[in-house]
């Protein structure tokens, strides 16, 4: 099999394609050949080596497959060779094969293409952790007809994707920011309104599209003092949900300490939160690795609304294995539209 890995902190360039002897799967497991590889910003900040969660370097990286059973382990009786599958890994993603525990892999639906079951773990989980189990976002229905408000951050990438099609099963009004030429691709989405990020503006442009009352809930990934603009934005009962780290990238250890001294520590405090009646909510899904069985109620849940036409991820670029140097590069330049995936 073939295994990308990063070979030490660095630039794209460190990564590295190696062979290894395929694996054999042991009772209760199976052999994924694994036909696409789901790329996360987590990836870009581990091969900088600015990822607190990436196991210890060098090391193979990924967190989600999908590809097709190979071989199945003593056992293993729902799933039989040459079953259709998706799954997350913890780690060991960037590979042509893979061995995974059983009740880690799900059925891909009848016809969802490889490179889009790859698309969907991370992104759709983690913004259904971020929205419905932790945001509190409700149903307009349920609300008599009040739409929610929800501001994402990184409405482009492949989480802010995902928010996306939620927001619309939800019935709620979506905000999302991202760098100006990706706004067609955000409204076309469904956000309601697309909005700059890239300069301070957006937080007086979010206040007056709401009459100054701001939105019930932001995502916010990017960090440092970025979290402190989200809670001017923020209505009172409003929830900040912080799950990711981008202001750090790019500038080494160093951008990482300056970026963390401006999170807005007080701010985040207990009697700063009670006194402007906001909470704050961390969402890390790679934490959640022991509660299989939750995460894995979701993962069905969102596999329904594929199969129903509610979620529609989309896969910008499909790259070789062996052209994973110029994956990461095209993510960490900012260039993406939406998910990018590995092919080996
Ligand atoms: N906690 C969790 O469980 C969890 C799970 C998944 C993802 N995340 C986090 O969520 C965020 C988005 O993940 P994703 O997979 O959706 O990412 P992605 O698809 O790779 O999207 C990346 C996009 O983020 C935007 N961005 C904002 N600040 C950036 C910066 N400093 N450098 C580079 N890009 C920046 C860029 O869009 P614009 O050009 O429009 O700014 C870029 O295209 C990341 O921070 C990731 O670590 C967290």
């Amino acid at each position: 099999m073939n295994q990308v890995w990063i070979t030490k902190a660095g630039p794209p360039e460190v990564l590295d394609v190696r062979e290894a002897p395929t694996p054999t799967p042991g009772p209760g497991e199976v052999l994924v050949h694994v036909e696409a590889s789901g790329i996360n910003f987590a990836d870009i900040l581990a091969r900088q080596g600015l990822y607190p969660d990436a196991p210890p370097l060098p090391a193979v990286v990924g967190y989600e497959v999908a590809g097709t059973i190979e071989a199945v382990g003593e056992g293993v009786t729902k799933i039989s060779e040459g079953d259709a599958v998706l799954a997350l890994t913890r780690f060991g993603g960037y590979t042509s094969h893979i061995v995974l525990r059983a009740e880690q892999v799900f059925a891909r639906p009848d016809g969802m293409p490889a490179a889009t079951g790859a698309a969907i773990p991370v992104n759709y989980l983690t913004a259904f952790q971020a929205m419905i189990v932790m945001g509190g976002v409700r149903h307009a229905q349920e609300l008599a007809g009040q739409r929610m408000r929800v501001l994402v951050h990184g409405a482009s990438g492949g989480v802010g994707t995902a928010a996306s099609d939620l927001g619309q099963v939800y019935g709620v009004e979506l905000f999302g920011t991202a760098s100006p030429g990706k706004h067609d691709y955000v409204r076309e989405r469904g956000y309601d309104h697309a909005i700059n990020y890239r300069n301070d503006g957006w937080v007086a442009e979010v206040r007056d599209l709401t009459d100054g009352r701001g939105v019930d809930l932001v995502l916010d990934p990017i960090g440092g003092d970025h979290w402190s603009k989200s809670l001017d934005v923020l209505a009172p009962t409003g929830r900040l949900v912080v799950f990711g780290f981008s202001a750090a990238t790019g500038g080494g250890k160093l951008g990482m300490l300056k970026a963390a001294s401006k999170v807005p520590w007080l701010r985040f405090s207990p009697i700063s939160l009670m006194n402007a009646n906001h909470g704050v909510l961390g969402v890390n899904l790679g934490h959640l690795w022991g509660m299989q069985d939750e995460v894995s109620g979701w993962m069905r849940k969102l596999l329904r609304y594929y199969e129903k036409g509610q979620i529609r991820p989309h896969v910008d670029r499909v790259f070789p294995l062996h052209d994973t140097v110029a994956a990461h590069r095209y993510i960490e330049e900012r260039q993406n539209i939406g998910k990018v995936v590995l092919a080996p």
